[in-house]
């Protein structure tokens, strides 16, 4: 017999406290059966129904890790395809608003990508034999697919270092994609020259560059950002610590370089909170990351007086992963209850199988 879909229009009128006991009590009916993973920029009243948190890296092994029939994440919607594509097939990945996409993993898609490849072979000969593809992440399944198909790989923030090393290890020049400042902080970090690391646009032939810069790269940067980390500006840095000397700078590698290179410690969203939680008491810090992190930071690290501070002086929030509301978490819960499927994420069939080729070449050496 065929269930009907609870219509979203009975919770969009929801108020918030509303929405949020219709999810406790969904919650609690479900029992083992779902897991929350929630990543740390999540908004706080859907970050607190978390059962699992972490940042992308720590979701991904979680994903792969938990027994639950449903996968409810609450993140953007890579993070959904990472989570289907490295479970079991009788588990089901759910965002519960199929709008929280990734402004910067929507900066590259397959037809560029392998327009770049096509590009790279004529002035290289075969790419495959020279270059290794490594994808943040914050990518597509069916660009992870293409970085599995030609001895390629997946990074997070966390393990970009080791990734890259691994990369070099298996061809002379790394194509990075599509987070531009994650590739040139990690190149810069290994002794790169800048001059070695061009940046490709993929909306130009030959990504704007001379056949000579192509051949002489290292790395080729794709043309992607952050739109939030990318208003972070190392003037905002200048300016805090002229009135706070004693304090710390820490931000996120999704920020340029001049604000990682001014910077005290740059690392994941994870680093960043491990960082800040094992300091001294008494300190102040200026966070380059996601506000919701940020906020949430500062209010628990507020009794042993810790003062935790946004970098930007604008309100600088994933605007996409902020798309995962209450009203929208209680739609997806109560429709579980009655048997219900809503907003699966499912990555066909072969495109899993070789993204799930190079995110095991990730898992396996970090
Ligand atoms: P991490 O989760 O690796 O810190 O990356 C931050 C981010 O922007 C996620 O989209
Ligand atoms: Fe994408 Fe930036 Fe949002 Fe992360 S913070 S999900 S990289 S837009």
């Amino acid at each position: 017999m065929e269930v009907a879909t609870i219509s979203f229009d009975r919770f969009n009128v929801l108020q918030d406290e509303q929405a949020q006991a219709r999810i406790r009590e969904a919650r609690a009916k479900l029992g083992d059966k779902a897991v929350l993973l929630c990543h740390h920029y999540q908004r706080a009243d859907v970050y607190q129904h978390a059962d699992l948190t972490g940042d992308s890296l720590k979701l991904a092994k979680l994903a792969s890790e938990t027994d639950a029939e449903y996968i409810v994440f609450c993140g953007v919607h890579f993070m959904a395809e990472v989570a289907d594509i490295l479970s079991s097939d009788k588990q089901i990945a759910i965002l519960p608003d199929l709008a929280a996409g990734c402004s910067m993993a929507d900066m590259a898609n397959l037809a560029k990508v392998e327009r770049c490849w096509r590009e790279l072979s004529e002035v290289l000969g075969t790419p495959d034999e020279h270059i290794t593809p490594v994808t943040y992440i914050n990518s597509a399944a069916d660009l992870k697919a293409f970085c599995g198909e030609h001895g390629g790989i997946v990074c997070t923030s966390t393990n970009a270092p080791t990734i890259l090393d691994w990369a070099f290890g298996q061809r002379e020049k790394v194509l990075f994609f599509p987070d531009q400042h994650l590739g040139r902080w990690t190149g810069f970090k290994k002794g790169i020259p800048l001059e070695d690391m061009h940046v490709w646009d993929p909306d130009l032939e030959y990504g704007g560059l001379t056949p000579e810069q192509i051949k002489s790269a290292k790395i080729l940067l794709w043309k992607g950002h952050c739109s939030v980390h990318q208003m972070f500006q190392e003037s905002h840095i200048r300016r805090w610590r002229m009135q706070h000397p004693e304090g710390r700078v820490i931000s996120h590698p999704e920020s340029n370089l001049e604000v990682c290179r001014n910077s005290d410690y740059v690392g994941s969203t994870e680093f960043i909170i491990n960082t800040i939680k094992a300091g001294p008491d008494n300190t102040r810090w200026l966070v380059g990351t996601e506000l919701n992190l940020v906020n949430r930071l500062a209010e628990e690290e507020k009794p042993r007086g810790v003062i935790v501070e946004f970098m930007a002086p604008t309100v600088c929030m994933c605007s996409t992963m902020q798309r995962i509301d209450p009203q929208h978490l209680a739609w997806t819960l109560e429709n579980l209850l009655e048997g219900t499927v809503v907003n699966r994420i499912e990555v066909p069939p072969h495109e899993a199988e070789m993204a799930k080729v190079a995110l095991d070449r990730m898992l396996a050496v970090s």
